[in-house]
């Protein structure tokens, strides 16, 4: 496994390692088990004769002002031991100065599936994703490239970018794997005390609650929200940024679920921002109730 710090470096390796399928998984580091899952996924997607390339990027354009761009953890050792340990080939550890030009002109904005959820109450993050992603779509020019459903905005966002920009690579979307009390696997999570972070379980029993009213036939989004909110609000020190549903598709607001929808939340704990989702399906629904 090689590490390369600049664009022309990586290309170079890229182009070596010969004719074989290219599948990029960008991430911005502090590796966990959840992005082992994504890179497993990825060495399985270029198979023995294809390139896996992992990212490690903390991209500053997608993180607002006074968000925890500073803050967030570096740790490209031991990232790379991940990264060896789960058969990757090239690391692609670029410095800020490497991808963004002095005072960069262009940047990529998505105007409609970015418009509620994280594209509301963070702007400007979905434009600096974007704008990342193409950059390391062109920069590596994956056939194939891998992103964890946790983030399921992000993943829709990226699709709609590749579909609408003609870009030729395939998404791979990754289950969302979970600490052993449900909390959902996250870089963020290390900033939380031990017992803040037991608490933090609630958002997945909040959606478990959710959708245990969704598979008793419960179609109103009022309700399936409230009964979700009241989960979370049991946790004092929980502060709700949103609980919604969406379209699955479109992620546009529903009032009643008449067609497979997603829904989606961002909560604070103790100044750390976590999400997390469920897929409310209609089909899925119907054949759990056969
Ligand atoms: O999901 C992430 O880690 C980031 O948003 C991504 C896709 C690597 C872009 O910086």
């Amino acid at each position: 496994m090689e590490v390369f710090r600049s664009i022309s470096e990586i290309r170079q390796a890229i182009a070596r390692r010969g004719g074989g399928r290219v599948v990029l998984v960008p991430t911005m580091g502090a590796l966990h088990e959840g992005h082992r899952s994504l890179i497993e996924e990825g060495r399985d997607l270029a198979g023995e004769d294809g390139v896996l390339v992992v990212s490690i990027f903390v991209n500053p354009t997608q993180f607002g002002a006074g968000e925890d761009f500073e803050d967030y953890p570096r740790t490209l050792d031991a990232d790379s031991r991940i990264c060896e340990e789960s058969g990757v080939d090239l690391i692609f550890a670029p410095l800020a100065k490497e991808m963004y030009a002095p005072n960069p002109s262009v940047k990529v904005i998505e105007e409609s599936v970015t418009t509620h959820l994280c594209g509301a109450s963070r702007p400007g993050h979905f434009s600096g994703v974007c704008t990342v992603v193409a950059k390391l779509f062109n920069i590596v020019r994956p056939d194939v490239a891998v992103f964890g459903k946790k983030d399921a905005q992000q993943l829709a966002v990226i699709r709609r970018m590749v579909h609408d920009l003609n870009f030729p690579v395939d998404i791979f979307g990754v289950e969302t794997v979970r600490e052993d009390s449900g909390l959902a696997l996250s870089s963020r999570n290390q900033y939380l005390e031990a017992e803040t972070r037991k608490d933090a379980a609630v958002l997945r029993q909040a959606l478990l609650a959710a959708e245990e009213k969704f598979i008793r036939g419960e179609r109103s989004v009022r309700a399936l929200v409230d009964a979700a909110t009241n989960r979370i609000s049991s946790v004092g020190e929980a502060r709700i940024d949103y609980v919604e549903i969406v379209n699955n598709d479109t992620f546009q607001p529903v009032e009643e679920i008449q067609s497979d929808a997603v829904m989606a939340l961002a909560v604070f704990f103790d100044g750390t921002r976590l999400i997390d989702n469920i897929d409310l399906n209609l089909k899925d629904c119907l054949s759990s109730l056969d």
